[in-house]
């Protein structure tokens, strides 16, 4: 794995209890899980004002987890800008945010991740000031298989598809900013499920929304390092998060029987943003390129006959940029 933006710093591995937490799944990803960790955490917080004079653009910034980190990153003083399918959500979200934060700045740029058209009409509204944070937080769990306009399969356009255009598109702004930080939410759920590089778009077999889901948020993590690779020249930093089992909009309408049953252990929204804000803030160097669950490195794998080669996911990395339309960097 490579090291970028920082060292294989032995500090960012979970101590042996938190993995232990880990492999048990439910403790370690439930509101217990972020209870004990954080009891290491208190030294390790970003600065008051770490973000002051920083802009960071949040994709699915309505609700949930995205809303959150919107308040978490304003609230270290960064202008937030809310990249949301609906403006009219958005700017609901942005009232509530300036309205917390009544010195900020919080603006709403319409962009639907899982539309190359409107990723590009998003990236132009964008300007020319640079982005310092950008996080890829927009996700779906749905139900039948959906494509996009241009017959992408919807979680692919939508966990991988668009987050990598925006990034291409964004590119300038992001090297302007000399160490801008890029986040991908993704989930653990990407450990029940294997690197697919020659059915991306889901066209073989049943489809199952929450396989559908869990492919394409192991796309992410596997794609992580390559996209760190790509922008370390231009001191970008790329880090894949878990943000554990989160109480969120999403969740009550996605898995409404998983929630019936872990609802007393559901992280709060918070408790679910705070290690990209962390990632986002922090002044120490952290390696750019992993999968970060609670402030900690995690692993790749948990099980057996997930294993992919650097080719499969090198592959895959070509396959998704000739998807966008981004030729192969020499
Ligand atoms: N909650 C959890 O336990 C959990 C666990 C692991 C990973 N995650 C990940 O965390 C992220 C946030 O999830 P959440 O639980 O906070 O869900 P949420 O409340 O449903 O929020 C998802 C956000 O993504 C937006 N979105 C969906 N498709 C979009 C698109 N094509 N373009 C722009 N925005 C789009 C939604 O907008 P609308 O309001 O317009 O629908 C919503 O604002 C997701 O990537 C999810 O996979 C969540």
């Amino acid at each position: 794995m490579i090291a970028i933006g920082g060292k294989n710093d032995a500090s960012f591995e979970p101590s042996f209890v938190d993995a232990l937490l880990d492999r048990a799944i439910l403790p370690g990803y439930s509101r217990v899980g972020i209870a004990l960790r954080r009891r290491g955490w208190s030294s390790a917080d970003p600065a008051p004002d770490a973000l002051r004079g920083q802009r960071a653009v949040i994709t699915g910034a309505n609700s949930g987890i995205g809303l959150a980190m919107a308040d978490g990153l304003a609230a270290l003083g960064a202008s937030v800008v809310l990249a949301v399918r609906s403006t009219r959500r958005g700017e609901d979200a942005a009232a509530g945010l300036r309205r917390r934060h009544p010195g900020g700045t919080v603006t709403v740029v319409e962009c639907d991740v899982a539309e190359p058209d409107s990723v590009r009409r998003c990236a132009a509204a964008l300007g020319e000031t640079p982005i310092d944070v950008l996080v890829h937080n927009a996700g779906v769990l749905p139900a039948r298989r959906q494509e996009n306009s241009t017959g992408h399969e919807l979680t692919l356009a939508t966990h991988v598809l668009g987050p990598l255009l925006l990034t291409e598109l964004v590119r300038p702004l992001l090297a302007a900013a000399h160490g801008a930080r890029v986040v991908l939410m993704s989930s653990g759920g990407m450990y029940a499920q294997p690197l697919l590089t020659d059915d991306p778009d889901y066209r073989r077999g049943e489809y199952r929304g929450a396989r559908a889901y869990a492919r394409t948020k192991r796309m992410q993590v596997a794609l992580t390092p390559l996209l760190a690779a790509e922008l370390a020249d231009e001191r970008t930093w790329v880090h894949a998060v878990h943000p554990g089992w989160v109480d969120t909009p999403g969740i009550a309408d996605a898995l409404p029987r998983f929630r019936r049953v872990t609802r007393p252990l559901l992280r709060t929204p918070a408790g679910g943003a705070d290690t990209a804000i962390w990632l986002a803030a922090t002044a120490r160097p952290v390696p750019s390129g992993r999968f970060w669950h609670d402030r900690r490195v995690r692993p790749l794998h948990l099980r057996r006959g997930t294993r992919y080669t650097e080719a499969e996911a090198a592959a895959l990395w070509r396959d998704c940029r000739v998807m966008i339309g981004v030729p192969e960097s020499t």
